[in-house]
């Protein structure tokens, strides 16, 4: 301490105050019985409190849900760091720390600061949506970028070729990476909304809470945290032209009956508003999930299936159209060279036979990323893809191995996020079944009601754990 001020507790307070003024986050001091003695303008700001509010009264006043930080720091004597609480009337999100101060070795009270991350939370979501947003509004392919020559993949043009030139809903069927999204935007482009917004939209990646206000949009003031101007949803935005509803299946049954009134009516009603608006949008949804199966567990409602169903393109696995191989290797790596600046020209007889016999579970997906880890092996003077720049291809049945006891190894070679995670759930099964005696045992053990494991094995039974 400054000497000549030794002594001067007044001088003192008032310089501590002007300084925790000319902080920028909030600052809270508490006395130890954990009562608020000294708070900032920032504070006043973030929580919309006064002095009045909180000083003298303990520092949990503000608190909108769970303990304060400054008194758990007076209580454990140590400190914390942005620990999530709610502060004030409008349970502003916050990051608190805090740290008991000591006097002479005497506990006499804590200070917290609170950092508001409300504001940064709402840009970023902001950004997300108009990433999104750049990502979705643009329809990339045309019919020419499909390749093949099978007759099972001209089927599946043609079939996209006839449905373009009518407004019909279309679904489209087939397994991961067999081109669903590239038929989807091909259809767009050679159908009379060409011109128009094609807006895609990955059920599976949007909060289930959130799908209903981002496809049908909102009026202001609907729900807490919601745009005082409202939003348009998806709909909204694809007007004029097509909406690619990608992973119908990951639609809550409430979504699902929303969607059928919008398909049915030609109008959406906005969440929060009373009156329905015309849209003339074109639906193309998408699934690598069997939908009949879907609808006889009661996860997919039957009439909303039937209504998709009315044109449905199937696109064939890449294992049912082997002869296409060739031609798109050679396309995959003109377009790598082109990329990386690469001369390779072709892929030898042994190497071509090997990718010919695999079965591709992740199909077109998984053949292009085979090629560029190979292009990755190869050598800069090397021209010709050799089975020893391969990397190995494990087929789904022996991907997995045991390693210790209660250890799963998964194979991640070209899969999904979803088939990943069914794989692995199907193997924990497999390991408990193996290994325990009752079926109450498994389920405490992973912590899962019997009800609930028994519809895992019974979808193991059915084999449908795995797509
Ligand atoms: N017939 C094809 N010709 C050329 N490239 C293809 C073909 N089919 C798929 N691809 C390519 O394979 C990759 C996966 O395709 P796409 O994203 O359309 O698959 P998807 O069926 O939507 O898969 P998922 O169900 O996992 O979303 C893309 O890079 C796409 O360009
Ligand atoms: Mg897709």
């Amino acid at each position: 301490m400054i000497p000549s001020l030794k002594g001067d507790a007044e001088y003192m307070i008032e310089l501590l105050k002007n300084i925790i003024e000319m902080i920028p986050d909030a600052v809270m001091v508490a006395d130890k019985n954990g009562n608020c003695i000294m708070v900032n303008q920032a504070y006043k700001n973030l929580s919309g409190l006064s002095e009045e509010d909180v000083i003298g009264k303990p520092a949990n006043t503000d608190i909108a849900e769970e303990d304060s930080v400054l008194i758990k720091s007076i209580r454990e004597g140590k400190e914390f760091f942005n620990l999530l609480r709610r502060v004030g009337p409008d349970k502003r999100e916050v990051l608190c720390s805090a740290k008991p101060i000591y006097i002479k070795g005497e506990l006499v009270g804590s200070v917290g600061v609170m950092h508001d991350i409300s504001e940064i939370k709402r840009m970023s979501r902001e950004l997300e949506h108009k990433n999104m947003m750049l990502r979705t509004l643009e329809s990339k392919y045309t019919l020419e970028d499909i390749l093949g020559n099978s007759e099972k993949i001209l089927k599946a043009k043609e079939e996209a070729k006839a449905c373009a030139r009518v407004s019909a809903t279309v679904l489209l069927v087939g397994e991961s990476g067999t081109g669903k999204e590239l038929f989807a935007h091909a259809i767009h482009n050679m159908s009379p909304r060409a011109n128009g917004p094609f807006v895609r939209v990955n059920c599976a990646a949007i909060n289930k809470e959130l799908l209903e206000s981002e496809l049908f949009g909102y009026e202001g003031g609907a729900f807490t945290g919601s745009l005082r101007q409202g939003k348009k949803g998806y709909f909204e935005q694809a007007d004029c032209g097509t909406l690619f509803l990608d992973e119908i299946s990951e639609f809550s049954l409430s979504a699902q009956a929303k969607l059928l009134r919008v398909l049915q009516e030609q109008e959406i009603m906005r969440i929060g508003s009373t009156v329905p608006k015309k849209v003339d949008v074109r639906v193309i949804a998408a699934t690598n999930r069997n939908l009949e199966e879907e609808v006889r567990r009661g996860n997919f409602r039957q009439d909303l299936y039937y209504r998709l169903n009315v044109v449905k393109i199937t696109i064939p696995p890449l294992r049912e159209r082997k002869e296409d191989i060739p031609l798109l290797c050679s396309n995959i790596i003109k377009r790598y060279n082109q990329k990386y600046g690469r001369g390779i020209n072709s892929i030898s007889k042994r190497a071509l036979e090997i990718l010919m016999a695999y079965d591709w579970p992740g199909n077109v997906r998984e053949l292009e990323n085979v090629i560029s880890r190979a292009i990755i092996n190869m050598d800069i003077s090397e021209k010709e893809i050799r089975p020893e720049h391969l990397p190995e291809l494990v087929d789904n049945h022996g991907a997995f191995k045991q390693i210790g006891d209660g250890d799963i190894v998964i194979s991640l070679k070209g899969k999904t996020w979803n088939q990943v995670k069914r794989e692995f759930e199907k193997e924990v099964l497999k390991f408990f079944l193996k290994h325990k005696k009752s079926k109450t045992e498994i389920a405490r053990q992973l912590g899962i009601t019997r009800r609930s494991l028994y519809k895992k094995l019974k979808l193991l039974e059915e084999n449908q754990i795995i797509e």
